[in-house]
């Protein structure tokens, strides 16, 4: 394709002279404000008819959501969401660190569901390998950050590093295309030297093995998809594609804005959309942010609105080295109980059972807290966010049974008029009767008066609030009449931890 071609349809095989004056397109960002796991995959199902193109451009498979379909359930990790959503084509742009071996499961379990994927995926020939020594470095330095042992923050590190002991250690997907057998080689000199200094005890050998000796087949798969142009989506967009890139993690858990070193190992802030999306600030529209109600953190890290804090962060952390879980906590404790309890941790625990904050492949207890509006108005701040969807809201309802009898929310004291209220506000007006006729697309005062509350307090408005699992209960505050979203043939999508 020459610059000056266009492709009319998301399908980028077929290409049509661009029309002198077509308008050029733009681009939005989509992050998660918190600490990921906010429902961003929901957020963009909602959003996905108004795009052309969906795009990653940070992390890897270290991010994920399980969608429901009609055809069974799918946990996707790389694979940009909206990829049920046929018209949008899929960009994985140059700052990611892609594990090739579980993409092309992807496009395998995708295939095999009849989603066509041909013409549609393009993944960037810049983007970093998680080799399989990350993989192993990563699992066994995991503990201390409590990682998702993925290998993504040792790829990182070679991709910065570059070369050790005078060989290369950082490889792009363009190497494999470039020199399959010589890329495979050199991966395969750094894991024999990795075994060989462990004494080759270590019991990830074979594993780690076998994926090298996988890595040509995975590529046959993966060749097609790979984009050598560094301006495809520049192109896209000059012939009107309107693109939304999404964030994967949460920008609390940025490599530099974040909490070192509690933090994942790649930019998660909106403006590095627009260096690992490959694509020029210039066409930056808008930035979108996704927060959940009830908040929650997996791994280690502060946390300041955390129920019941140094306690919940310790249990948490024991019950992942134990692998106790969601099972174990419903044999073992009654919720209805717990949540009226005076002890936050014990509420915490309620509200974890009761909305199901568990990781999704791992099962293990998220820590949860109170929904933190004065750490919400920092980084709409610092970020720019224009709009911000808010999902879970329905949960808060069971505070009205806590001793709470309310929601509490931490506040900034900017927003106080006096330093002697307290930061954290209870909102009563939030109930069940609220709730059912906001499903309906009405606000009553209770459900009107929290989305007031919350804007006046994050400092950005409300652009939708998730009222319910299901796509059909997220209420669109499209101005001052709400909507709800139409239903269209839209799975279910829930996020992992
Ligand atoms: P890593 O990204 O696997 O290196 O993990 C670093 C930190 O980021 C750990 O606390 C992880 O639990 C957290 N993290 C990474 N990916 C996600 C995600 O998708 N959701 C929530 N937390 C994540």
């Amino acid at each position: 394709m020459t610059s000056a071609s266009c492709s009319t349809t998301s399908s980028a095989s077929s290409t049509l002279p661009a029309p002198p004056d077509a308008p050029a397109g733009y681009a939005d960002v989509l992050v998660g404000l918190q600490y990921g796991d906010e429902g961003k995959a929901k957020i963009i199902d909602v959003l996905a008819t108004e795009y052309d193109v969906i795009a990653r451009f940070n992390g890897g498979a270290n991010a994920g959501h399980t969608i429901d379909t009609p055809l069974g359930r799918i946990a996707l990790k790389q694979m940009p969401s909206g990829v049920f959503h046929p018209h949008a084509a899929l960009y994985i742009g140059s700052g990611c660190a892609l594990n090739p071996w579980k993409l092309a499961d992807e496009i395998t379990q995708l295939r095999e569901m009849g989603v066509e994927l041909d013409g549609r995926l393009h993944i960037s020939a810049r983007a970093a390998i998680v080799q399989p020594h990350h993989i192993a470095l990563d699992r066994r330095g995991s503990a201390a950050i409590g990682t998702t042992g993925n290998g993504i923050g040792p790829c990182y590190a070679d991709r910065a590093l570059r070369v050790r002991n005078e060989a290369r250690v950082n490889f792009m997907l363009g190497d494999l295309l470039d020199n399959e057998a010589e890329t495979v080689g050199a991966m395969r000199q750094v894991l024999t030297g990795m075994i060989n200094a462990d004494g080759g005890t270590s019991p990830w050998v074979a594993e780690m093995s076998d994926l090298l000796l996988r890595l040509p087949d995975v590529m046959t798969l993966l060749r097609p998809h790979v984009e050598i142009d560094r301006n495809w989506l520049t192109r896209r967009v000059k012939c009107g594609a309107r693109v939304l890139f999404e964030g994967a993690q949460s920008v609390l858990l940025d490599v530099v804005d974040g909490s070192q070193p509690y933090v994942t190992s790649s930019h998660t802030v909106p403006a590095y959309a627009y260096v690992g999306g490959d694509l020029s600030p210039k066409y930056h529209r808008r930035t979108i942010g996704v927060a959940k109600a009830i908040m929650s953190r997996v791994g280690r890290g502060p946390f300041p609105s955390e129920l019941g804090g140094e306690r919940s962060a310790k249990y948490c952390r024991e019950a992942a080295e134990k692998h106790i879980g969601i099972e174990h906590e419903h044999e073992r404790f009654c919720a209805d109980t717990l949540l009226r309890s005076n002890d936050a941790f014990e509420v915490g625990a309620a509200l974890r059972m009761l909305t199901g904050e568990y990781g999704t492949g791992t099962g293990r207890p998220r820590r949860i807290g109170m929904l933190d509006l004065a750490q919400l108005r920092e980084v709409v701040k610092a970020h720019g966010v224009d709009r911000l969807y808010l999902n879970k809201v329905d949960c808060l309802a069971h505070y009205l049974q806590s001793s709470y009898q309310g929601v509490p929310m931490r506040v900034h004291r900017d927003v106080l008029p006096s330093e002697h209220i307290p930061d954290v506000l209870i909102y009563p007006g939030l109930t069940e009767r609220s709730l059912a006729y906001g499903r309906e697309g009405h606000l009553d005062a209770g459900l009107g008066g929290f989305i007031d509350f919350v804007e006046r307090h994050i400092g950005t408005p409300l652009a939708g609030i998730g009222l319910g699992p299901e796509r059909a209960s997220m209420l669109l505050l499209d101005g001052a009449k709400p909507t709800v979203p139409s239903c269209a043939v839209v799975p279910q999508v829930t996020n992992h931890g």
